[in-house]
């Protein structure tokens, strides 16, 4: 295997389908369930990808005239990846519920289909303000075990911790498509090759570098933060003996998180104090912080809602929201120190 996320050499071509197979081979008593329902939401991925590529073209530009639970306009693309991911596992037998940044409630299974072990919450497609503009976009997942015994699932089956995630990852729509997850056994990632139509194993093992580079947060909003945060944003600039970080925003997160993971560094996306609506900030805990935290974990980096791991928040709803620090463990906890002393 290569070293550190670097490219797989030809010769050693591993499909995902492959990947996720051989993992599941080393738990004897796997049912196969949670390999499928990983390899279903990496066929979404693809349909996704599809329609992406060719947003100019088809249509599917711009918004559909609603707002969604969160108060935000629906792009159509929102809607359709929305529609494929709950389309592609409603049938599989494999779910017990699914939630989604687009629905207010819990996904159910229709009544005609038998429901599963397992809960899968996604953000179908993250960063589609940027949509119109042909900047990176993804899709953010996170699966866990359903806790009650059998029939629909419940809130008590979605309501978990991050620290109980059995798997996650991203689908970033960026030059190439790539799909990143961990099941728990360090995090791997896949690039689309379009000729085939299938993922490779491009960058096994992937790890965050030790010495970080950017740091990623949207400055626009620097009035809004609390003292802590912008001392904070001051350090990462070189203030009080910190290190000399170059600034990369793009306004995807999965985008952001992506470019983090690989060069070293932090994302963050505070609270912003006069924002009385938003008192805890913008990002969601069940379908876009925990995922990427549980990944940035695995990476040998960490996560941090400021306090403590975002993956130690007992989720109170659906589309609980957090503030969210993730990169470099001393990064992170750097964020808090400031925090702690200066709010
Ligand atoms: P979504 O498109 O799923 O609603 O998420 C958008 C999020 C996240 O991707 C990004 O980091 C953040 O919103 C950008 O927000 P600002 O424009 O406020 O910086
Ligand atoms: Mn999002
Ligand atoms: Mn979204």
């Amino acid at each position: 295997m290569a070293a550190n996320g670097t490219r797989q050499l030809p010769g050693q071509l591993v499909t995902i389908e492959r990947h996720i197979l051989e993992r599941q081979m080393m738990h004897p008593d796997a049912t196969g369930d949670l390999t499928r329902v990983l390899q279903d939401v990496a066929l979404a991925g693809k349909l996704i990808a599809s329609h992406t590529t060719q947003a100019g073209l088809a249509e599917v530009l711009g918004t559909t005239n609603e707002i969604n639970v969160q108060g935000e306009e629906v792009q159509k693309l929102d809607e359709i990846s929305n529609d494929i991911l709950f389309r592609l596992n409603d049938h599989t037998g494999r779910l017990a519920a699914m939630v989604s940044e687009e629905a207010s409630d819990i996904l159910h299974i229709p009544e005609k289909y038998p429901t599963g072990k397992y809960v899968l919450s996604f953000d179908p497609l993250d960063g589609s303000s940027n949509i119109d503009y042909n900047v990176s976009v993804g899709t953010i997942f996170a699966i866990h075990r359903r806790k009650t015994e059998a029939g629909p699932g419940t809130l008590e089956d979605c309501l978990q911790k991050g620290r109980d995630i059995v798997a996650a990852g991203y689908i970033l729509y960026g030059s190439s498509t790539m799909f990143v997850y961990s099941a728990g056994n360090g995090v791997n990632g896949f690039t689309l090759d379009p000729a085939i139509g299938e993922f490779i194993l491009s960058h096994p093992n992937i790890r965050i570098p030790t010495k970080p580079k950017y740091f990623s947060a949207n400055l626009g909003y620097q009035r809004n933060w609390s003292d802590g945060v912008r001392r904070f944003t001051e350090w990462v600039q070189g203030e009080d003996g910190g290190p000399v970080l170059g600034l990369r925003y793009i306004g995807s997160m999965v985008a952001d998180f992506h470019r983090t993971l690989f060069s070293g560094g932090i994302f963050y996306y505070p609270v912003n104090i006069n924002d009385k609506n938003r008192p805890n900030g913008k990002l969601r805990l069940l379908y876009e912080v925990n995922p990427l935290s549980y990944l940035m974990e695995q990476a040998g980096g960490a996560a941090s809602d400021g306090r403590q791991s975002p993956l130690d928040i007992q989720p109170e709803h659906l589309h609980h929201r957090t503030p969210f620090f993730v990169g470099n463990r001393e990064l992170v906890s750097q964020a808090e120190k400031f925090i702690e002393q200066y709010g």
